[in-house]
């Protein structure tokens, strides 16, 4: 079965946006590394990235109908899109949350997810290493604890 890794806005610019607090890895890094590590996990894993908010929807829709387990950085969208937070609800596999920051320690308004309350969970300030671990999860048999 597939994994799908999806990545909201900005996050295409990874490497060059804020390296103090995004990493210096550019998003084909991130993407390589990612499809390499599903590779040792006996996974096949999809890295997509959208700057618009529909074609998340769409992404999420289509994980919705194939029963996809997706790993969702929903970035700026995390804060406050319904539609993406609509769409996560109608999930029929595991999603997990993962933010390469600690959202906690930064400004107030990164502290509020609209989405977390349709996640399975939710990783931040690992950096990279929080989609590893997501993926780790989502690639056990369902129902382990
Ligand atoms: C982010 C945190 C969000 O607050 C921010 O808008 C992003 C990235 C993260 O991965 O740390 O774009 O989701």
């Amino acid at each position: 079965t597939k994994i799908l890794i999806l990545n909201g806005p900005n996050l295409g610019r990874l490497g060059k946006r804020q390296p103090e607090v995004y990493g210096s890895t550019t998003h084909d890094q991130l993407a390589e590394r990612l499809v390499a590590f599903g590779q040792e996990l006996g996974v096949e894993v999809e890295v997509r990235q959208t700057d618009h908010e529909g074609e998340l929807v769409g992404w999420l829709h289509e994980a919705a109908d194939l029963s996809l387990p997706v790993v969702l950085n929903p970035a700026a969208w995390t804060h406050y899109s319904i539609a993406v937070a609509d769409a996560v609800a109608q999930r029929t596999a595991d999603l997990i949350e993962v933010h390469l920051s600690n959202v906690h320690a930064r400004e107030e308004f990164r502290r509020h997810s609209v989405i977390t309350p349709y996640a399975t969970g939710v990783i931040a300030g690992l950096g990279i290493a929080g989609y590893e671990l997501a993926l780790r999860r989502l690639a056990e048999p369902p129902s382990a604890p």
